[in-house]
């Protein structure tokens, strides 16, 4: 019969601070707590995370978020087998907190401590949510990452392709800024383009020419902004119908490279699943065209609820267990480490999001 293991783990790599227990024995696997503290007031008035802010608010927070998962679940900590912290990658500040805060527990408790990949995390959260089965392509799109990478094992990851500068979610934040609407930008643009017309902007799909699926959105930002000012000089300012129709041209654009892509890496990866994960995996539009490429191509498409699918400890806990089951431990001299590619082999990506680096 399956062991049955309990692990809490920690999360502390962006802006949201998060602690969360799991389970997996023969009764399945269950989130018997899962914590996250968000950080978006306190970085509001900056643009963009701070990354000193950041770091502050989880060595002050993480913690109260460890002993609120512990009281959810009603376990002590001899209940549980193993710690599973976040090593890596992120803002090194905000790692280096949760670090601190797992090494303190393990040193503590005498409860083995493991390092995880955070990138780790969201690739095997299918697994978690629906037992999905090795091998599978993962997409992750958020504020911070963008990759395709097929998974064939808890750390087997090989990226087929990724964005060369900016993150798509990182891309509406700043589409957001440009027409005045408000942050996080995905969800502004994504209701301002529903009422538009893709059609009257003729943006462009960067990368198409280039083979593989990498990506590239900074441009399609860049041109976004030169359709907005030609209209401005038009006529002296923006209506909601003009901002509605950039919206629209912009998503319909990040709708057709991410179709493209995913057809391309599909191809490049002929396995049975698609998952995604990361808030842009929230957008109706940018999902049903995601199904439609994987039904046209009989691939299973899963899109984990959006609570697991964005940043938290659920993921590293899982990952943890994951980790735990193929004998990983590591020790008190874990590090943090800014920088950390799931896949070692594979060349670094140009550029990092705003929330830290994509690798
Ligand atoms: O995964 P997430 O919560 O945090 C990290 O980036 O780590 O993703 C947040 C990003 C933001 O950039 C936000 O604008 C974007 O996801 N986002 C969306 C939507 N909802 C959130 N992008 C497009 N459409 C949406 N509906
Ligand atoms: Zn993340």
């Amino acid at each position: 019969m399956r062991q049955s293991i309990t692990i809490l783990g920690i999360e502390s790599s962006c802006d949201d601070t998060a602690a969360a227990i799991v389970r997996d024995g023969p009764e399945g696997r269950q989130i018997l707590a899962n914590v996250v503290e968000g950080q978006t007031s306190l970085h509001a008035a900056f643009g963009g995370v701070v990354p000193e802010i950041a770091a502050r608010a989880h060595a002050e927070r993480v913690d109260g978020c460890v002993s609120k998962a512990m009281a959810e679940a009603g376990l002590g900590f001899g209940d549980l087998d193993a710690v599973a912290v976040t090593a890596g990658p992120g803002l090194i500040g905000g790692v280096m907190a949760g670090v601190m805060c797992g090494k303190g527990i393990s040193a503590a408790t005498g409860l083995p401590l493991i390092g995880v990949n955070h990138l780790a995390g969201h690739a095997l959260t299918p697994r978690l949510t629906d037992g999905l089965e090795f091998p599978y392509i993962m997409l992750l799109v958020s504020g911070g990452h963008c990759q395709y990478l097929r998974v064939d094992g808890a750390d087997d990851f090989t990226r087929l392709g990724g964005s060369i500068d900016d993150a798509p979610g990182e891309a509406f934040d700043k589409v957001a800024k440009l027409l005045g609407l408000p942050q996080p930008g995905g969800p502004a643009v994504e209701a301002a383009a529903r009422k538009g017309d893709a059609k009257r902007f003729a943006l462009p799909r960067p990368l198409m020419d280039r083979p593989g699926c990498d990506m590239s959105f900074s441009g399609l930002k860049t041109a976004l902004l030169r359709a907005r000012d030609k209209v401005i000089a038009e006529k002296g300012g923006l209506t909601l119908a003009d901002r509605a129709d950039l919206c629209a041209g912009f998503q319909a654009a990040v709708t057709d490279v991410f179709a493209e892509k995913t057809r391309r890496a599909l191809a490049l990866a002929p396995v049975g699943a698609l998952a995604v994960a990361g808030g842009v995996a929230a957008n109706l539009a940018i999902r049903a065209e995601l199904e439609t490429v994987c039904a046209a191509a009989g691939v299973r498409f899963l899109a984990p609820p959006l609570a697991l699918c964005t940043d938290n400890a659920a993921m590293i806990a899982w990952a943890g267990i994951e980790r735990f089951r193929t004998g990983a431990r590591d020790d008190l001299t874990l590090s943090a480490r800014p920088r950390w590619p799931l896949d070692q082999s594979s060349p670094a990506l140009l550029g990092s999001g705003k929330k830290g680096a994509k690798l």
